[in-house]
Order: structure tokens, then C-alpha cells, then sequence
């Protein structure tokens, strides 16, 4: 259906073990569920989680009816398998952002949290999130900020060859981008939404300041200024919230899953390890509680 833009794969990955959970980040842990909570709304039916990983801030969306956590890494999702359970209120669907295996106008909300900053191509990216949601429905993304206070001051001293207030992504690694908030607030309002709240979060992520402050400090420090976010943006980390504004239509009633290869749906259903396209007759599957649209099967 789109070009493919490359996938920064999680596959075998043991990045929640590593970069969370022995990585010294409980207060980036902290403030991003403090973040999550001002501004996701208290309770709603369908939620997707986009780049969901091994299910850190899963636990986070409990009041919401049913959430699809989506990823592209089977293995990332088998984590959060493992970690949540398989209780009918959440269901794993591996998937590449780019190419969405659900009918347009589904969910009611979503959430796409350390995700976008693997997106070579972030306004196809949130094009395609935004097609997945219902007229109203609210969004809740996450970005890396390139226009952060550490790369104003290392650019000031010549230590940085980048702009940090150029409006371009900068990739900074292979596959991780930074982007400009401005940049960021006008692909969101060319696909359709409107930007509600903005929080600056992680204004404290300095080494020296985690080792000298005790954590509790730390993160309600940053909690009162996640509010100035309204007026700058200088932290690493920003949040909003997008609500959909007009032009959408729900799903139609009982469709949920299409084709990601040629949009059709619905799917056929019929065999108990597959769905099928019955238009472009490519089968998807369906492994150990898992939906996998990455490669249509054989
Ligand atoms: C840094 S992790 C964040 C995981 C989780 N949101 C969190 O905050 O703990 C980024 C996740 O995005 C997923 N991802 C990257 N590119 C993707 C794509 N094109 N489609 C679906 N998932 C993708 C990766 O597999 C990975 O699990």
C-alpha cells in the first residue's frame, strides 16, 4: 500500500532488562508515568499502544476496556506476553507502524511512547495512526527533542555541529532521530489533529543530579515543571496530547482487522492460525497468541 521505510528492529532484544530495569532510569520511569497520567484520559474502550515493547507503561492504560499493544519486534511482544498475561483485555499484534493492519476509525485512543524516534519517515508514521482513529479520539505521543537545553549549550560551544533550532529531524544514530517541537506540532495538525497539552518531561536527566538528589526529589521536581511545557520545550523528552478533529469516520461495526499489503478487509477468519485476504489472498499469522502482519505467510 506505501513505500516501506526501514525498520529499527527490536528483534532478540533484551532492551527492557538492560536500559530499564538495570539501567538506573527510575526517575525517567517515573516522570513519563506521571506524564502519561495528566494527560491520558481516566477511562475508554479501545486503546492501541504503538512500539508497545515488552509492556513497561502497559499496566499505565487501566482504564481502558481492551488495549491491541503493537509492535514490530514477535520478541518484544512475547515480554509483555509474559509479563501481563492473556486476559482478553489485551491482545499482541506485530506490526509495522507504517503499514497498520486495522480497519480506519477503530480506536479511541492511542499511545506511541519512545517510539517515534525510530521513525525515518515520522509524518507517514503519524498519517498512519491517525487513519486507525475514531473522530474525537485522543492521542498521546512522545518524542526525543532536538531543541533540548544539552544541545543548545554544546552547539553554543561549538561542540555540536547541528542546529539545534533547525526545524529537520537529526539522526543521531542509525535509526534514532531528534525532532524539532514545531516540527512535530505541524505534521500532527497537517494529519488532522490538534495539539490540547504539551508537558516537558525528564528536565533533570543528568548523571551527576541522579547520583547527588534523592530520587523522590528528583521526580517531583520535574513534576511541577512538566506544566511549563505550555510556554518551552527544552527537555529531552516532550509529551501531548492530540485530539482527532473532524474528517474521520468510526469503523464500521464489528470490522477490525484489514489486509496491511491492500487494505482490504474483512479478513477471513475461517482457519484457526490464519486470517485471510480474500482479495489479494495473502494469509497472516496467527502464533502463539500473536497476530504477525510483518511477512505475509507462505
Ligand atoms: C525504545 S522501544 C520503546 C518501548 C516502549 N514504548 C517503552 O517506552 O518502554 C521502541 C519500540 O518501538 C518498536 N518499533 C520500532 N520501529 C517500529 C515500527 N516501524 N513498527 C512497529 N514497532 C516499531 C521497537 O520494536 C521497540 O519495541
Amino acid at each position: 500500500m506505501t513505500d516501506r521505510p526501514p525498520v529499527c528492529d527490536y528483534e532478540g532484544s533484551d532492551y527492557q532488562t538492560a536500559f530499564w530495569d538495570a539501567g538506573d532510569r527510575q526517575y525517567e520511569d517515573r516522570v513519563e508515568e506521571i506524564a502519561l497520567r495528566r494527560l491520558l484520559p481516566a477511562a475508554g474502550g479501545l486503546l492501541l499502544e504503538l512500539g508497545a515493547g515488552a509492556g513497561r507503561n502497559t499496566p499505565r492504560y487501566g482504564g481502558f476496556e481492551r488495549i491491541v499493544l503493537l509492535d514490530y519486534s514477535r520478541t518484544q511482544l512475547q515480554q509483555a506476553r509474559q509479563r501481563l498475561g492473556d486476559s482478553a483485555r489485551y491482545l499482541y499484534v506485530a506490526a509495522d507502524i507504517y503499514r497498520l493492519p486495522f480497519v480506519p476509525g477503530l480506536f479511541d485512543a492511542a499511545t506511541m511512547i519512545r517510539t517515534l524516534h525510530h521513525m525515518a519517515n515520522a509524518p507517514l508514521a503519524l498519517q498512519q495512526v491517525r487513519q486507525t482513529l475514531k473522530p474525537g479520539a485522543v492521542f498521546i505521543l512522545e518524542f526525543a527533542n532536538k531543541q533540548n537545553l544539552k544541545a543548545i549549550l554544546r552547539y553554543a560551544f561549538r561542540r555540536q555541529s547541528w542546529n539545534p533550532f533547525s526545524l529537520e529531524p537529526i539522526e543521531f544514530a542509525a535509526l534514532n532521530f531528534d525532532f524539532h517541537p514545531r516540527a512535530v506540532r505541524a505534521w500532527l495538525a497537517e494529519c488532522g489533529f490538534e495539539v490540547q497539552q504539551t508537558l516537558t518531561v525528564s528536565h533533570f536527566r543528568m548523571a551527576l543530579l541522579k547520583r547527588l538528589l534523592p530520587l523522590g526529589l528528583l521526580v517531583r521536581m520535574d513534576s511541577l515543571a512538566q506544566w511549563s511545557g505550555r510556554w518551552w520545550q527544552l527537555t529531552p523528552s516532550v509529551f501531548v496530547r492530540a485530539q482527532v478533529k473532524g474528517g474521520a469516520a468510526p469503523a464500521p461495526e464489528g470490522q477490525f482487522f484489514r489486509c496491511p499489503e491492500c487494505g482490504h478487509f474483512p479478513l477471513n477468519n475461517e482457519e484457526v492460525d490464519h486470517l485471510r485476504c480474500s482479495s489479494c489472498d495473502r494469509r497472516w499469522r496467527i502464533r502463539d497468541g500473536i497476530y504477525d502482519f510483518r511477512e505475509a505467510a507462505e
